[in-house]
């Protein structure tokens, strides 16, 4: 069996929603201080939707593919409903992710988490 699932290779060749947004209300960055990956979510949040979604990894192939599909499955969503992502939600998607690979989608459930925080401190102080 092949290590990793086609959904996984085409993601990962093939990331979509990469990049920055300029006018982003909602930034996260984190790393794994283990494999020293790191992860920046960009979200434009308009009326409770992330309206945008992007992001910029530097890590392994399936950080990539776990950030592409974790996008993919916020965009154009409420806020509340991104805010219940979990790393699981994005490798099964992914059809899947090695056992030692897991921590991978973890950085993409952090990322947005921590997006959603800065939008969410952002809004208050508005
Ligand atoms: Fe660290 Fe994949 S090896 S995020």
């Amino acid at each position: 069996m092949a290590l990793y699932s086609e959904k996984v290779m085409d993601h990962f060749r093939n990331p979509r929603n990469v990049g920055v947004i300029e006018d982003a209300n909602g930034i996260g960055e984190v790393g794994n201080a283990k494999c020293g990956d790191i992860m920046k979510m960009y979200l434009k949040i308009e009326d409770d939707v992330i309206q945008d979604v992007k992001f910029e990894t530097f890590g392994c192939g399936s950080a990539i593919a776990s950030s592409s599909m974790a996008t993919e499955l916020i965009k154009g969503k409420p806020v509340s409903e991104a805010m219940k992502l979990t790393n699981k939600a994005v490798a099964e998607a992914l059809d899947g992710l090695p056992a030692y690979k897991m921590h991978c989608s973890v950085l993409a459930e952090e990322a947005i988490q921590a997006a959603l925080e800065d939008w969410r401190s952002r809004e208050k102080q508005s």
